[in-house]
């Protein structure tokens, strides 16, 4: 076979190669939506995963000088070393800002790609040059707003840097100047490609996703999280077109579809406008530092509550970021299993933004074998608050929060939460008085009908298992 015939065959291969891992993908994000087909989803883009890189690997392969050939496995070896590692590593509640930190990984590639796709140009047909210096551009600005921004949101999210938004003057009009002055630029570069114009476009996404990120407040990080996937993707998509590769651009669109849908989701989840969110908390207001204290709180110890869940008919769990926290879920799996093996009716409620990431709380639960059909969302499960004797709150604070509902001027007013205060009585668990992850105050704590079980949310569940067990033994 000619050296010209193996090379026509090894792209017709890797063509058909992308063709299939894209269908996987596709398949991949159609199982993850449900449950029941989560785990053959994630199988399925595993498999598409392997068949891209592989055929990636061979076209480099075929066309590639001796040097290339070693940085590529220098790259495959050191990026998958890390990867492991880092993966293999990292805390259920770290995900949320791991996720963050390989999202900025994405942007600084498509930012790489685009001053990659300046350099060598060889390439290009010569009634394309002006579409190309496009691609360049826009995959650069969405790289570069993607790279500042996930690391505002990693630092966020790890607590590094306050979760609370900034609120420069005029920052609506500087998203807006740096939109418009994006659109002058590229402009400008499709009609003389200046390397200062690439430069200047470099700095104001790098600012514009800076100074986006950090004006959303911690409430809103969840959309963050799942916009800046969204972001990734387009900017995966935008080096798809760069490079000429149509399993990145297909890749790419998937990503930055679903991304944007299910931030689109969670806005709606949390009564907050998509475009304020993803426009950089455009039209929020900064919060009222006004939420403070509001009384005093009631204490209760484990075994008193041991005593009054033995005797009520039934009982709602609400967990929150804590119970992941403390790795209580098996107690409270435990404590469920004793309570229905009383004749208790038990049911989990929960809030679609518990924890540190969509269905953080449901996979926690899965884990400790809690049945599906108890665990129920909080639209299913709100109505049904009024009527149930109690309500353990386990490491939950924003989502059960009634300033969301009671108070307009909270700065989480507005955000569906979960009405545990409707029950006839309330145990939360919990180690302070301390706020949530949005740092607003909870009335929840003082109210008449609410006790505070204090300490480490897995000891004290446990200690109920076992005061519960002498109740009655
Ligand atoms: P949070 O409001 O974060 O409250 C968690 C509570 O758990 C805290 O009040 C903390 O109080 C308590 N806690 C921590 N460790 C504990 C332990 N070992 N034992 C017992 N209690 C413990 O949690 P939430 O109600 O789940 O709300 C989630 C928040 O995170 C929302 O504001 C949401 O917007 C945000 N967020 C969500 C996501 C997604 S997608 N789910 C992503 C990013 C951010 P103490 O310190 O006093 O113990």
């Amino acid at each position: 076979m000619t050296p010209d015939s193996l090379s026509t065959l090894t792209l017709a291969i890797s063509g058909a190669a992308y063709l299939v891992a894209a269908l996987l993908f596709i398949l991949s994000l159609a199982g993850l939506s449900r449950h029941e087909t989560a785990r053959r989803g994630l199988g399925y883009g595993i498999a598409g995963m392997i068949i891209a890189l592989v055929a990636t690997i061979v076209l480099v392969v075929q066309n590639a000088s001796v040097a290339a050939i070693i940085l590529l496995v220098l790259a495959l070896v050191v990026g998958g070393a890390i990867g492991l590692w880092r993966a293999a590593r990292v805390q259920m509640t770290g995900m949320p800002q791991f996720i963050a930190l390989l999202h900025s990984f994405v942007g600084l590639a498509a930012v790489l790609i685009g001053w990659n796709g300046y350099l060598e140009t060889a390439d290009v047909a010569p009634d394309l040059v002006g579409v190309h210096r496009g691609e360049i551009f826009v995959g650069i600005f969405i790289g570069a707003v993607t790279f500042t921004g996930s690391i505002i949101a990693y630092l966020k999210l790890s607590a590094r840097i306050k979760s609370a938004p900034l609120v420069l003057p005029g920052r609506n009009i500087f998203n807006l100047a740096a939109l418009g002055l994006f659109v002058v630029l590229t402009a400008w570069f499709v009609i003389t490609p200046d390397l200062w114009l690439l430069i200047a476009v470099t700095v104001l996404a790098l600012l514009l996703g800076l100074h986006l990120v950090a004006s959303i407040g911690g409430g809103d990080m969840p959309v963050v999280v799942s916009m800046l996937n969204s972001y990734s993707g387009w900017a995966a998509a935008a080096s798809g077109f760069l490079l000429n590769n149509d399993l990145l651009i297909i890749t790419g669109a998937l990503v930055g579809s679903s991304g944007a849908y299910l931030s689109y989701i969670m806005c709606k989840a949390m009564n907050r406008s998509f475009i304020s969110v993803i426009a950089g908390g455009f039209g929020i207001a900064a919060p009222s530092q006004s939420a403070e204290e509001t009384g005093e709180h009631h204490e209760i110890t484990a075994d008193e509550t041991a005593q009054l869940l033995d005797e009520a008919k039934s009982v709602v769990i609400t967990p929150g970021f804590g119970m992941a926290v403390a790795q209580a879920q098996y107690p409270v799996a435990e404590l469920a299993r004793a309570l229905r093996d009383r004749g208790v009716t038990v049911r989990f409620g929960i809030h679609p933004v518990a924890g540190r990431l969509p269905g953080h709380m449901n996979v926690l639960l899965a884990e400790a074998k809690v049945p599906y059909d108890i665990v129920l969302e909080m639209d299913e499960i709100n109505d049904d608050l009024p009527g149930t004797s109690v309500v353990l709150v386990i490491g939950a604070n924003d989502t059960v929060n009634p300033a969301a509902a009671l108070d307009p001027g909270s700065p989480i007013a507005g955000m569906p939460v979960l009405k545990v205060w409707e029950a006839e009585e309330v145990i939360v668990f919990k180690r302070s008085m301390a706020s949530g992850y949005a740092g607003v105050a909870n009335p929840l704590f003082y109210r008449d009908n609410t006790r505070m079980l204090f300490g480490d949310a897995k000891d004290r569940v446990e200690e109920i298992v076992r005061a519960l067990s002498e109740v009655r033994a």
